[in-house]
């Protein structure tokens, strides 16, 4: 084998790791939607309660701020997938608001949260 072909196997060897490695890098969802909601928003003393009725503890925001950003990385089961971003990215940001005591945030935030609304656009119609 030439050293010219010796190179070109080793660097396209190179490149093959490379791309696993990207690969792996991309981020993976830690939780589904509806580990999500049941963990958040279940119930009628959820934590996501607690947060709208303005008693949110650091503890409860902080809880929020761990499983929202799975719902970016997560894609609906149903609806329009930019609305479901654009929900999700509203939320969030919000939640960090709340998490740094910027003014208006809670509104901010029971506005981003709307139960309904999302449902509607987003909840798949079975049964759980
Ligand atoms: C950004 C959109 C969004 C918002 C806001 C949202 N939900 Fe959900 N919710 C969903 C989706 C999507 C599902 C369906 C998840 C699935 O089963 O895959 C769901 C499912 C649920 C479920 C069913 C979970 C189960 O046991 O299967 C409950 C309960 C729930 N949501 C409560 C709430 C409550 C209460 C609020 C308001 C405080 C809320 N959600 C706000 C998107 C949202």
């Amino acid at each position: 084998m030439n050293s010219t072909l010796r190179l070109t196997l080793a660097s396209l060897v190179a490149g093959t790791t490379a791309a696993v490695l990207v690969t792996q890098a991309v981020e993976k969802p830690k939780y589904t939607t509806q580990e999500v909601m049941k963990t958040l928003h279940k119930g009628k003393d959820s934590i996501g309660k607690h947060v709208m009725d303005g008693n949110g503890t650091k503890e409860e925001i902080h809880k929020l701020l761990e499983y929202y950003p799975s719902l970016l990385l997560n894609e609906p089961e149903k609806g329009d997938k930019a609305e479901w971003k654009k929900r999700v990215t509203a939320l969030l940001a919000a939640t960090k608001a709340l998490d740094k005591g910027t003014p208006g945030a809670l509104e901010q935030f029971k506005e981003a949260v709307n139960c309904k609304a999302c449902h509607q656009a987003h909840k798949p119609d079975k049964e759980h």
